[in-house]
């Protein structure tokens, strides 16, 4: 089985575009590949947060995702720190890899743009870094969003840069792996077009029933359609493609009915949904609750992960030094 591979950022709260995009697709992903997912927490130090923001952001990532389905028996699940491998391979690859060619990275630049008291090395680095984290497993795909595209660019120069400096065909170039085209794609309902947490419009899966009430109800509408079966407008489509996700075949075929006849009730609709999305998510708030308050659980979920991780690790890294002159261990 081919070795997948995808770092989460400790941010915060899953909302429902994540959940219908990137989860449900790792979840998927663990039946048909050998997959590695870990919390990506060195990464986190480029911006300096503090202690106690690194452990709740990691308990409450690491409880969610379980929450929805992330399976520990069938998946290698760990924390980026508890596998200290990762850090020799980076500096390794560090040692191959030119100032000028993670000066060009866009995200580089970008951040340096936003913190500009903050341009530290890690931050320059950070590509490597990434590119440990997977070369590390020698992963074959790695499933990213679009924004992390010249980061997989600098893991594949990474990977060749090694094989040809030493004449070997060790690391295979990974290669990324866009779920995103055919994941659901989930509106936010301000009349935005994405659910994201800039975007400041997000329904999270922890949210209780009464949080969703609020914020279906002010989700925006027009005045309503004046001609029958009239195509509808971005806004009121964002409310039919939640109907589609959550709720059943009948509800959406009833409102499909009152929109073509003008006799829609946009505040039916909006009570309806919030129902149907408090029922679609109830079950995963609640696994939620149970993980997060089971921190000695969620102990042993990360260190029976980190043991996996560091067996794989250990086997790369031991070829790595082989390759580079070192004694093995
Ligand atoms: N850079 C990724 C992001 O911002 C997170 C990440 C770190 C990652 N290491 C990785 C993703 C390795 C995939 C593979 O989302």
């Amino acid at each position: 089985m081919e070795n997948v591979l995808s770092g989460i950022r400790p941010t915060g709260n899953l909302h429902l575009g994540n959940y219908f995009g990137a989860v449900t697709s790792f979840v998927r992903m663990q039946n048909d590949y050998n997959c590695y997912f870990f919390i990506a927490d060195w990464h986190s130090l480029t911006t300096h947060p503090k202690p106690e923001d690194i452990q709740a952001s990691t308990a409450t990532i690491l409880a969610e995702y379980l929450a929805c389905g992330l399976d520990p028996a069938k998946s290698t699940i760990y924390n980026q720190s508890d596998v200290p491998e990762v850090l020799e391979l980076y500096l390794y690859l560090n040692m191959n890899t030119y100032l000028g060619e993670l000066e060009r990275v866009t995200t580089f630049k970008e951040k340096a743009r936003k913190q500009p008291d903050n341009v530290n090395a890690g931050l320059l680095t950070y590509p490597t870094l990434m590119a440990s984290d997977i070369l590390i497993h020698r992963a074959l795909k790695v499933p990213v969003g679009k924004d992390q595209e010249q980061n997989m660019e600098m893991a594949r120069k990474c990977a060749r840069r090694f094989n040809n400096i030493y004449g070997v065909e060790f690391f295979p170039e990974p290669q990324s792996f866009h779920f995103a085209k055919d994941a659901v794609k989930i509106p936010g309902l301000d009349g935005s077009g994405k659910m994201g947490k800039s975007e400041g419009n997000c329904i999270y899966l922890k949210d209780d029933a009464k949080t969703i009430q609020k914020k279906v109800m002010k989700a925006v509408t027009d005045t309503g359609p004046t001609e029958p079966n009239s195509v509808k407008p971005d806004v009121i489509q964002n409310l039919f493609t939640f109907l589609e996700i959550v709720s059943t075949p009948e509800t959406l075929q009833y409102f499909e009915e009152k929109w073509n006849d003008c006799s829609i009730r946009y505040g039916d609709l909006k009570k309806q949904l919030a129902q149907d999305i408090i029922t679609y998510t109830e079950p995963i708030r609640e696994k939620i609750d149970m993980y997060s308050s089971d921190k000695e659980l969620l102990r042993r979920v990360a260190e029976e992960g980190a043991a996996k991780a560091r067996e794989s690790a250990r086997k790369t890294l031991s070829e790595v030094r082989k390759i580079i002159g070192f004694k093995v261990y």
